[in-house]
């Protein structure tokens, strides 16, 4: 991969916030840092559209909670064109984690995300998407 360098104008706070990124993240230098945040911020971009991403919903709940289990099955059924695995974790007496593996157009991934998170009993749910191109 060919590397271009241009010049960068910041003002003071902004360099001094991006040095503190810099040192938090332990990124090796500031290109390094301004590398990962361009790239996180065009992957976020790619979510709201039809581009193909690949994916993973973790959702944690507790499963006596009545009509979760149904709830959920439904909405994954309604969707089963993009889910590619959906494996669940027994934690403990009360609680589960499911991952749900996905592979679609972005916005796709997203809706189903929102419905399943949105899903009365759960308790922690969120959707990680890397672009698959
Ligand atoms: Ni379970």
């Amino acid at each position: 991969m060919s590397v271009s360098r241009f010049g960068v104008s910041l003002e003071k706070e902004l360099l001094e916030a991006l040095d503190q990124y810099v040192a938090e993240n332990h990124f090796k230098n500031r290109s390094q840092a301004i590398r990962h945040l361009v790239r996180n911020n065009l992957v976020e971009k790619k979510w709201e559209s039809n581009q193909q991403v690949a994916g993973a919903i973790s959702l944690v709940y507790d499963h006596h909670k009545r009509d979760l289990l149904n709830t959920l099955a439904d909405l994954q059924h309604d969707y089963h064109d993009i889910i590619l695995a959906n494996q669940h974790f027994h934690l403990d007496h009360d609680n589960c984690l499911e991952i749900i593996a996905v592979k679609g157009e972005a916005f796709k991934l997203t809706l189903l995300a929102n419905k399943l998170i949105a899903v009365k009993g759960i308790q922690h749910g969120k959707l990680t998407m890397s672009s698959s191109e």
